[in-house]
């Protein structure tokens, strides 16, 4: 697939590693064009901004106080698929800044009704996504993935595959509602309960 990553820190670089061994083809956007640069060169990217337009995925890797900007700057058409891995975190990251009633995903959702916003990543740890999805011979880190639109969600989940994760059908865009909490609790635990960013979440079934 052809995915243009808008940001280039930890997420954004994470990104551009597993995006660019899976074989896709990477456009790679930032604020600061001369680390964008540097971050494309190492894969093979172009830093195009106009590119984000023709893309298969957009991943929004930016903070969430500056998701709504960057893709309005990246001019988007209707129906353009965007990965909404963002975590509205309060500034010391121990808190969520809204949740209950509405989320991040929605929020933006909101601000640009014409793209379908596809929620995933946001529990996955930029150190978890930079090691790779296999924790060991058994178990691999899910991605789950809630979206309204159907087919942005299986090309994501199909994304999240090529990656080697597995995925988990977390239903509507709404339920980022329970995913961004889900991953608050990730970072209290990787963090504050010092278990480390490389763990991540996941969910047993009967066999
Ligand atoms: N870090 C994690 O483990 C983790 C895990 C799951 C989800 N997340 C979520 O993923 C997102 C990114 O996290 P991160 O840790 O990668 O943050 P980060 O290191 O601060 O990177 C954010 C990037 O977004 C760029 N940016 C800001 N505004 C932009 C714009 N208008 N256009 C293009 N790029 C723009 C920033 O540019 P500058 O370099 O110029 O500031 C920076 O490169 C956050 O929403 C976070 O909640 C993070």
């Amino acid at each position: 697939m052809n995915i243009t990553l808008l940001g280039t820190g930890n997420m954004g670089s994470a990104f551009a590693h597993q995006l660019h061994a899976a074989g896709h083809s990477l456009n790679i956007v930032g604020r600061d064009a001369a680390k964008a640069q540097a971050l494309a060169a190492r894969f093979g990217a172009s830093t195009e901004l106009a590119r984000a337009a023709s893309s298969d995925v957009v991943v929004l890797a930016t903070g969430y106080g500056d998701a709504v900007q960057a893709l309005r700057d990246a001019a988007l058409p209707a129906g353009a698929i965007v990965v909404d891995i963002t975590n509205p975190l309060t500034a010391d990251y121990m808190g969520l800044t809204l949740g209950h009633t509405t989320s991040a995903a929605e929020q933006i959702a909101a601000a640009l009704p014409g793209l379908h916003i596809v929620k995933a990543f946001n529990t996955v740890f930029a150190q978890r996504l930079a090691a790779g999805a296999r924790v060991s011979a058994t178990e691999t880190v899910p991605v789950f993935v809630a979206a309204d639109a159907e087919p942005a969600r299986q090309r994501v989940a199909e994304l999240a595959r090529s990656m080697g994760f597995d995925v988990i059908d977390a239903g509507p865009l709404r339920n980022a509602r329970y995913l961004e909490p889900l991953a608050g609790l990730n970072i209290y635990l990787g963090y504050g309960a010092g278990l480390g960013t490389l763990i991540a979440p996941t969910w047993l079934r009967q066999s």
